[in-house]
């Protein structure tokens, strides 16, 4: 692979560059101790305070905590997409599930399979991007009607409703195989107005970390394949460093 140079920003630097309040301090716990919903999730709400969308797109729900992140940093109606019956590896296994041992903590009508049972109870497993299990963290906090849930595969999702200027930020975080992500960062920048805000999740130049996640591998295989259009359409294109957030502005 033969990656793009990043161009790179600190978040304070990026504050500088875009005028922007002092960001928050943040940790830096090395990429072994990262943890996406503390050390991304704390630039993904600065992002969102500053920018203040009122019109958010985010491929990817899963459990809607990227959502949520969007929806409680500003006043954003958050239009979203994720697959109904959820992602499958190439060897058809779920690529999103966990073991639920208090029945009740999951969302009624998910998708579960049960292994029978061990020392810890029933061995039930639920696929947690699948059915009710999609969004359930901002319905669970009542922002639901702040939210519009679109259930396909987004390389099937028809734009032709949305004006060219309809989204103000995107957040491409969906399927992580280049096609996938080459697919949704063009239907992102064609909704995206002049100025909006364009971020991809699990973006990381770091050579150990490329050869360890094929999340990563993915995203930026698809980078490498869209940097000449990237320049062309964006005015900004910045990874954040430390993260997993590759930032643009729309032209
Ligand atoms: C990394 S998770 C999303 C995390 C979420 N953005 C967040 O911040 O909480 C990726 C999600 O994309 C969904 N997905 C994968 N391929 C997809 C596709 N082709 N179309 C729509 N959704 C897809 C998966 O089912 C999964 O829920």
């Amino acid at each position: 692979m033969s990656l793009p140079t990043l161009p790179t920003l600190s978040l304070s630097e990026l504050a500088r560059r875009f005028q922007w309040p002092a960001p928050p301090v943040a940790r830096n716990p090395g990429w072994a101790a990262w943890n996406t919903e503390v050390d991304d999730a704390l630039i993904l709400r600065y992002l969102y305070q500053n920018h203040q969308p009122r019109r958010h797109l985010e491929f990817g729900t899963w459990q809607g905590f990227g959502t949520c992140l969007c929806l409680e940093s500003c006043a954003a109606t958050v239009w979203t997409l994720n697959l109904p019956d959820g992602e499958a590896k190439a060897d058809g296994s779920w690529a999103y599930g966990h073991r639920v041992t208090d029945e009740s903590s999951a969302p009624a009508g998910a998708v579960s399979v049960n292994f029978g049972q061990d020392e810890a109870g029933p061995r039930t497993y639920h696929r947690t991007d699948a059915a009710s299990y999609i969004g359930r963290i901002y319905r669970e906090k009542q922002l639901g009607h702040r939210v519009c849930q679109v259930y396909c595969d987004s390389r099937a999702w028809d734009t032709s409703a949305y004006t060219a200027d309809f989204f103000d930020s995107v957040l491409v975080d969906g399927g992580h195989s280049p096609e996938v992500v080459i697919s949704d960062s063009r239907k992102a920048l064609s909704v995206l107005r002049p100025g909006g805000l364009i971020l991809w999740h699990d973006v990381c130049p770091d050579p150990a970390i490329i050869a360890s996640s094929t999340a990563v591998q993915g995203v930026m295989s698809a980078l490498e394949s869209l940097w000449p259009e990237l320049e062309r359409q964006c005015s900004a294109l910045f990874w954040i460093d430390p993260s997993y957030i590759l930032l643009g502005i729309k032209k």
